[in-house]
């Protein structure tokens, strides 16, 4: 879909069909719905004064203009109150629209800038919530599929953002240009999200990786099992041990400030591309959700995918550890005990509490690469979802400017994240008897302990950890998000870095 913002009369344009918007309790729409309104001989007012539509978010009426315009038909967008508007608002209802459009089959839209009159949006953001909202709520997955859906129409070719005033257009299509870089960075993420495992092991992940780090110039290493064995990471290999697919350490690396090695920071990705469990094997019911078991990885391969074309100014390492969890004759057993790259001894009570395990090898890796923060994303805890369910992730760390920083990054995106506590109480429940530490901490506080086991290996290191395990998939489309992997992440992260490179110091 090709996104452009073009001056001119929004009545006057020829298009599939132009989508307007209407705040909530609104009685004599102004602005661009206004002048459509008029040209309409006020079908819009007349339909408000009958009650048929009142603009509640996200409520789509589709109207036809029958010859009073060069366009077929408008959309009317519910955008809610007037002072709720934000950019999460317009994203969310741009992808609830852009379902809507896609059912009338037509191949080119014009919108008007919502927002950028008297909602009080810049114009740079307006865009760049059209943009995110279109493209993200367009997302499909569908290429296994032989034969299109029957009623499947022709997919959108070309957006218009039409603009009144001349002197809005270039800062809109500012706004377009990196809302689209975000979009896409994020739909890269929902592919390695909805991939099945059999396609898309820890091999065909780096491929992937590989693959965005040519097109955008990204540095690019895998470390392969040989290599681990030699770095010492085993707790990474534990988890390795029982698959038949090799595990691949995946390092994407961003040098935007060449000329001060220590500007940087790692974001580290758990990508296991299939969690069974391992020999402490999960049940059976749901276990295909844990093909998505990668997300965080695939949030840290989209962010590099953007960070490389928005250039900002600091150093950037993509760690991905992808490997299955698998049981298998070579597997690692429940009370296994290994060693990670930091010299830590760790007993392995539970195979199935493997994210934290291979996420201790990336920070090792990271930290022995002079990396001065860190953050890791990870579909880490069913505990994580259960406290805060799909609605925010669960963010933790040991730094509280840094994670102060995602939330705020998190904000701008619109992903909540909400701070759990790593009290030094809860330490106790990862001691262990026979190593220096355990991968599990007992009943209670699951995703705290998690994130404590992980604190050990980055230890004075500013570090950030963001539970993404009740957030990182849908059941159902509701605005710009679409059913399976959301690419939750990868806008948060992105905002972050560009942000810590704008301004270092908080
Ligand atoms: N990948 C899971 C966590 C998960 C659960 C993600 C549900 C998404 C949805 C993780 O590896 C896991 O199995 N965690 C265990 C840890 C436990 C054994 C200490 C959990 O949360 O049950
Ligand atoms: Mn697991
Ligand atoms: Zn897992």
């Amino acid at each position: 879909m090709k996104i452009t913002s073009v001056s001119g009369d929004i009545t006057k344009q020829e298009l599939g069909v132009i989508i307007v918007n209407l705040f909530e309790g609104v009685q004599q729409p102004d602005g661009a719905t206004g002048t459509v309104d008029r040209a309409l001989n006020g079908i819009i007012t007349s339909l408000i004064a009958d009650g048929e539509i009142n603009g509640t978010k996200g409520e789509m009426t589709l109207v036809h203009t029958l010859g009073t315009m060069p366009t077929p038909r408008i959309l009317i967008a519910g955008l809610g109150k007037q002072e709720k508007l934000s950019k999460e608002i317009i994203r969310q209802v741009m992808g609830t629209a852009a379902r809507y459009i896609r059912k009338l089959g037509v191949q080119s839209a014009g919108t008007i800038a919502h927002g950028s009159g008297i909602g009080g949006i810049e114009p740079e953001s307006s865009g760049q919530a059209i943009a995110e909202g279109m493209l993200l709520g367009s997302y499909t997955f569908k290429h296994y599929l032989s034969n299109e859906e029957p009623n499947q129409k022709r997919e959108l070719e070309e957006l218009q953002i039409v603009e009144q005033e001349k002197g809005k257009i270039s800062s809109l299509q500012q706004g377009i240009d990196t809302g689209r870089i975000l979009a896409e960075a994020t739909s890269i993420a929902r592919d390695l999200g909805n991939e099945p495992a059999n396609i898309l092991s820890p091999a065909e992940m780096a491929n992937r990786a590989h693959q965005i780090a040519i097109e955008t110039g990204l540095g690019f290493q895998v470390i392969e099992r040989s290599q681990m064995l030699d770095m010492g990471m085993g707790a990474l290999l534990a988890v390795a041990a029982g698959s038949n697919q090799p595990p691949k350490l995946i390092v994407m690396e961003y040098h935007g400030d060449p000329e001060n090695e220590s500007n940087n920071i790692a974001l580290c990705g758990k990508g296991i591309t299939f969690d069974s469990g391992g020999i402490s094997i999960k049940p059976a019911a749901g276990m295909g959700a844990m093909k998505g078991d990668m997300s965080g990885g695939g949030a840290v391969i989209g962010a590099m995918f953007a960070i490389a074309q928005l250039k900002p100014k600091i150093n950037v390492i993509g760690v991905v550890p992808a490997t299955e969890n698998m049981s298998g004759g070579s597997a690692t057993r429940p009370a296994d005990v290994v060693k990670a790259m930091t010299g830590k001894s760790i007993e392995i009570d539970n195979t199935d509490a493997e994210g934290r395990l291979i996420l201790a090898d990336a920070i090792g890796y990271a930290r022995n690469r002079g990396q001065k923060r860190l953050v890791d994303i990870a579909t880490l805890t069913g505990a994580a979802r259960i406290a805060l369910g799909t609605v925010a992730s669960a963010i933790l760390g040991n730094n509280q400017a840094l994670i102060k920083r995602v939330i705020d990054a998190g904000e701008a995106a619109g992903e909540r994240f909400w701070q759990l506590p790593l009290f030094e109480e809860y330490r106790e429940q990862i001691k262990s008897t026979v190593a220096d530490i355990k991968n599990t901490g007992g009943q209670g506080a699951g995703a705290i302990t998690a994130a404590y086991f992980i604190a050990e290996f980055a230890e004075e290191v500013p570090w950030a950890h963001l539970d993404i395990a009740g957030t990182a998939r849908t059941d159902k489309n509701s605005g710009y998000l679409t059913s399976g992997s959301t690419g939750v992440g990868v806008r948060t992260l992105v905002n972050l870095v560009t942000g810590l490179a704008e301004n270092p110091e908080n």
